[in-house]
């Protein structure tokens, strides 16, 4: 779910039908009504009203997350596990998933920056952070950062095998996040590599990570299926936004069935070996996995 610092209303996201930038004030009304579906966990991303060089508003004490983390800690209790993206690119004036140094992200100063985005999550009552911006070394950082906080029950679920996607278009719409020059391939993975997909996911699991990602999940089912053969921690799948803007154009042209694409979709995740499925399909997709 998208959270907006300056949304006075949900906001239509116009690449992906049916998703919204939520204000703080109805996050917990929407919240309520995905709990209720059975829904038991909720992934926030920040969309801030502030932007800097160095993504400070990603680890203010009241930047949006924060604020939104305690709002339904407060509400749902336990009842509801939180889980936050730690990543700098909706934060930066560049756009970039780290910190900008002559014209390249820097790997190891970015690490401070992602500490202190996971503590503050932490201290608003985070049940899992999860790393998103792939500098290496970010599971071990964090980890070692939250045990010294004095958070040693919050879990990391780490964006493990993450490639530099096409899939992300929508997304970075959506937040606000597109990078403002070059790309993400000096951090994100090339779509070709399979070793290397692995090699990210065991040092993530080496590092501490509780759950390891895969992401997106369609292209990938290969992946992911390796993944669950390979290590013993739950494997999450992201079925990103461009896997569900295509869903939806298609389905508004009256080109596929929009329901049987889906569940036949979440299923070939499920089947390649996802024990989570992260979707912008959720609500939809609990309603008719359970008439099926
Ligand atoms: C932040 C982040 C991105 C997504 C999740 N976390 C964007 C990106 O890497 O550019 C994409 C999710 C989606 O497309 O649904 N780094």
């Amino acid at each position: 779910m998208f959270v907006d610092e300056t949304a006075k209303s949900p906001m239509p996201i116009n690449s992906m039908p049916g998703c919204f930038r939520y204000p703080l004030a109805n996050l917990v009304d929407e919240v309520r009504k995905t709990l209720e579906l059975g829904i038991k966990a909720v992934l926030l991303f920040g969309v801030p009203s502030y932007k800097d060089e160095m993504g400070s508003s990603a680890f203010a004490e009241n930047g949006i997350v924060q604020r939104a983390v305690r709002v339904l800690k407060r509400e749902f209790s336990d009842d509801l596990v939180v889980m936050t993206d730690v990543c700098m690119c909706q934060y930066t004036t560049h756009g970039h998933c780290g910190i900008v140094k002559d014209g390249r992200v820097d790997n190891d100063s970015t690490l401070e920056v992602l500490k202190k985005i996971a503590i503050s999550h932490a201290q608003a009552g985070a049940d899992f952070v999860a790393p998103s911006s792939m500098m290496d070394g970010q599971v071990r950082a964090i980890r070692e950062a939250l045990d010294d906080a004095g958070f040693k029950d919050v879990g990391i679920m780490a964006y493990s095998a993450k490639f530099a996607s096409c899939f992300y278009g929508p997304f970075r719409e959506a937040a606000d996040s597109r990078p403002r020059f070059g790309d993400r391939k000096s951090y994100q993975m090339g779509y070709g590599r399979q070793l290397e997909a692995l090699r990210e996911m065991e040092l993530d699991v080496m590092e501490g990570a509780d759950i390891i990602m895969v992401k997106p999940a369609l292209a990938y089912l290969d992946i992911i299926c390796i993944a669950k053969s390979k290590f013993d921690v739950p494997i999450a799948a992201y079925n990103v936004s461009g896997e569900y803007s295509m869903v939806k154009a298609a389905a508004q042209l009256g080109w596929i069935d929009e329901r049987s694409a889906v569940v036949e979709i979440l299923t070939a995740i499920k089947r390649a070996g996802a024990d989570l499925i992260i979707t912008y399909h959720a609500r939809e997709a609990v309603s008719w996995l359970s008439q099926l």
